[in-house]
């Protein structure tokens, strides 16, 4: 049994509090290789910003949970290395889909849980819910739960439509289970193809593709059932045109990539939304840049030569939304 609080990192209770009050939102990236840790510690140091890693279900499996962990670890090291005394990172289990997943993260070392039952009947989904937060909760691990269905796809909760967040259900949920936070669905989706075409509107003054816009009438109705409960929500990549357009640019072939327009995602972050969760941003942006060595310098097969810009470049696109777009630059409780 390993105590997060061993490894210098942080659960989640304080900084959500902190960042409901302030209006502001904590970044919740994903990560599976070093590149992209480096990348995140560099962006939340260098801007003073709180962070939360995510591990996937499918990125410990491809990394290997015990590793992951080694490397939070190291991840506050090299954080106190580039000057932060005080940094507070969470390790966190993102889409966690059994009891026992939850619990064996717990047990290595990760200060807060996702448990997702959002894809099973309610009654089912309450009590998995209660059972990983009363595992959990012994440890000060904080949990995250779901209610309404994201459309995409994930490792093991996958669906074709999305299923708005019933705000009649929040309170029964929130009481019953005692989890710490609540994953609502308000219209994003997972992945770099959110919407159709036809769903979306042309802008005429940049030609480009604008989505419906986000339910947040759903998010108000949760905020007054639970005034100050802090609010996750997933699936907020917002798919830059210009990763997009550069993939397609260097031989990729992504097709109508359309993601959550930046201001929806400040709108939120200014509300009870306290975490926002980022992934196919980062793959996005390390896949432009690795496209681009390959097709400018096609003698180059020293990794280091592409994983670096790709690592430059997501550094600067993770800066870009801590500062512009969730606010959560110079929130460290202590420097
Ligand atoms: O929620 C989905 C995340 O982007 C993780 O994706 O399951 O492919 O690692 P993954
Ligand atoms: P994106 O696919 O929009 O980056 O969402 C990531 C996510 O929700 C991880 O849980
Ligand atoms: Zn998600």
């Amino acid at each position: 049994m390993v105590n997060y609080k061993d490894l210098g990192l942080v659960n989640t209770r304080d900084m959500f509090a902190r960042a409901i009050k302030g209006g502001y939102a904590i970044p919740a990236f994903n990560f599976n290789n070093m590149e992209q840790l480096q990348a995140i510690i560099k962006a939340s140091v260098e801007t003073k910003s709180p962070v939360i890693l995510q591990v996937s279900k499918g990125a410990r499996n491809y990394a290997n949970q015990t590793l992951l962990r080694y490397m939070a670890e190291g991840a506050v090291a090299y954080a106190k290395e580039l000057g932060c005394e005080h940094p507070e990172i969470v390790l966190h289990l993102d889409h966690g889909d059994s009891f026992e997943l939850c619990k064996s993260c717990v047990d290595l070392g990760f200060s807060s849980v996702m448990i997702d039952g959002s894809h099973l009947p309610y009654e089912e989904n309450v009590a998995l819910t209660k059972k990983v937060v009363e595992y959990a909760h012994q440890y000060d691990v904080t949990v995250e739960g779901e209610l309404g269905v994201l459309a995409g796809v994930e490792d093991e909760v996958s669906a074709d439509h999305h299923t708005y967040t019933n705000p009649e259900e929040v309170i029964d949920f929130a009481t019953r289970t005692g989890c710490d936070s609540l994953a609502i669905s308000i219209g994003t989706s997972h992945g770099a193809y959110k919407f159709k075409p036809e769903q979306c509107h042309v802008d005429p003054a940049t030609g480009r593709l604008v989505p419906p816009p986000l339910a947040f009438e759903v998010l108000d109705a949760v905020m007054e059932k639970l005034p100050g409960f802090p609010i996750v929500l997933h699936g907020s990549s917002s798919v830059p045109q210009e990763y997009v357009d550069m993939i397609n640019q260097y031989g990729g072939k992504l097709d109508a990539a359309i993601g959550i327009p930046e201001e929806e995602l400040r709108k939120a972050a200014k509300s009870a939304v306290c975490k926002i969760n980022i992934d196919s941003d980062s793959r996005l942006a390390m896949t432009a840049a690795v496209r681009k060595v390959f097709v400018e310098k096609p003698a180059e097969f020293d990794p280091r030569k592409y994983l670096g810009p790709a690592r430059d470049e997501m550094e600067k696109m993770y800066k870009h939304k801590i500062i512009n777009v969730l606010g959560s630059d110079n929130k460290l409780a202590q420097c």
